[in-house]
């Protein structure tokens, strides 16, 4: 339903042979502080669509075909963003200016300590008390060729949450025709400082609000994680094998997270980064193909990025989202991209250090595919 607010932008592209269709709509999503915020929805000609609030960057749903051709929203979320203000545990938002934690709430930078917020009792997480997730971005609609996109563009300023450097940040959201979301980011600073962005969605495949994640197949591109202190903070790098965080192999979630073991101890369950194996950095790579077997839906992701956090939804607890359905325990799963965590204070991690002149770039894509159906030859991902 269109109202004075609503802008569309349709394409039809002249020269194609087949000519493809892409939409975007925004509608007001409620307003923050006195500010509206929007929200964008990107659908491609199949009729499969994203939709993103400009609060946070935050993927609100993302609804695709079953096997059955039934279309369904696999990511959790809520309908207004004052839910989202009052009690999200991160959904789909950008977290930054450090994604995940830093021990203790502390790094030193070229000789300098700095203190950020320990807003995860030691430990600090996902950038603070205000970090990027509850920041309200600059939004802008633009198009890859024949895929809609949204760019979205915010300036933290020196000092925010404690991290040195005013940041340039842009996070461009692309939705492809074969219903794949490329995430891209940039940023460049004026002070050497530290970074680590992500994309925090948790997805069920079978479609949000069903009652589990335990029977995703689940298969990650990785022969090392991170095993975790109690606080969650990594104690150093460790390989999968003859451990139940070996998934080399599709292996179904709910096989092995109940298991006795130290490690999923400290996690809750999966909560902890995965080392990908990479043979060549900074090239878009397959990080975890996961599979739900009742919808036939293939969640592939791709990633630059050196690692990624397997987040089971263990601190999910009966939580009501979109339309009212209940959110339970382990009723998602989230694949965050990212360096390692607790990276500046752990010298063998990847870096996680920019400086003035550099550009801080990741791509990583969540494609969304059917059994049987692999993604088309045509797509250039
Ligand atoms: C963290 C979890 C945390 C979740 C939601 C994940 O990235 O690793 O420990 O509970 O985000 O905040």
């Amino acid at each position: 339903i269109m109202n004075k607010h609503t802008l569309t932008l349709c394409a039809f592209l002249p020269f194609a042979a087949s000519a493809a269709q892409f939409s975007v709509t925004s509608k007001p999503f409620g307003e923050i502080d006195g500010k509206s915020v929007e929200l964008y929805t990107l659908s491609n000609e199949s009729g499969a669509k994203v939709s993103i609030t400009n609060y946070g960057g935050t993927v609100t749903s993302i609804v695709v075909p079953d096997k059955g051709g039934k279309m369904g929203d696999v990511v959790l979320g809520f309908d207004s963003v004052a839910e989202y203000v009052e009690k999200s545990p991160y959904f789909g938002c950008i977290t930054g200016r450090y994604a995940n934690r830093i021990a203790n709430g502390k790094f030193t930078l070229d000789g300098k300590d700095y203190s950020v917020a320990t807003n995860n009792d030691p430990n600090h997480l996902h950038g603070g008390l205000k970090g990027f997730d509850k920041k309200i971005w600059k939004a802008r609609i633009g198009n890859m060729g024949d895929s809609p996109s949204l760019v979205l563009t915010y300036t933290s300023p020196d000092g925010e949450e404690g991290y040195p450097g005013t940041l340039n940040n842009s996070v461009t959201y692309t939705w492809t025709q074969d219903n794949a979301l490329r995430i891209r980011y940039k940023s460049t600073t004026d002070k050497p400082t530290i970074l680590n962005l992500t994309n925090h969605s948790y997805f069920n495949l079978a479609g949000e609000g069903d009652k589990t994640n335990l029977q995703h197949r689940v298969k990650i591109n990785a022969e090392h994680y991170n095993p975790i202190d109690e606080t969650s903070i990594p104690t150093g790098i460790a390989p999968v094998e003859g451990t139940p965080f070996d998934f080399r192999k599709p292996t179904q979630i709910g096989k092995r997270i109940n298991e006795e073991n130290e490690q999923l101890k400290n996690g809750k369950g999966y909560d902890h980064n995965f080392v990908l194996k990479k043979t060549d950095d900074g090239k878009l790579m397959t990080a975890a193909v996961v599979t739900e077997p009742t919808s036939g839906r293939i969640l592939t992701v791709k990633t630059t990025e050196p690692g990624i956090q397997f987040y089971t939804g263990n601190f999910l607890d009966d939580l009501k989202g979109k339309g009212g359905k209940n959110y339970a325990h382990r009723s998602a799963f989230c694949l965050e991209s990212q360096t390692f965590p607790d990276s500046p204070n752990q010298k063998e991690f990847p870096s996680p250090v920019l400086r003035p002149g550099e550009t801080y770039s990741q791509v990583t894509v969540y494609h969304f595919g059917l059994k049987g159906n692999p993604q088309k030859k045509k797509n250039k991902n």
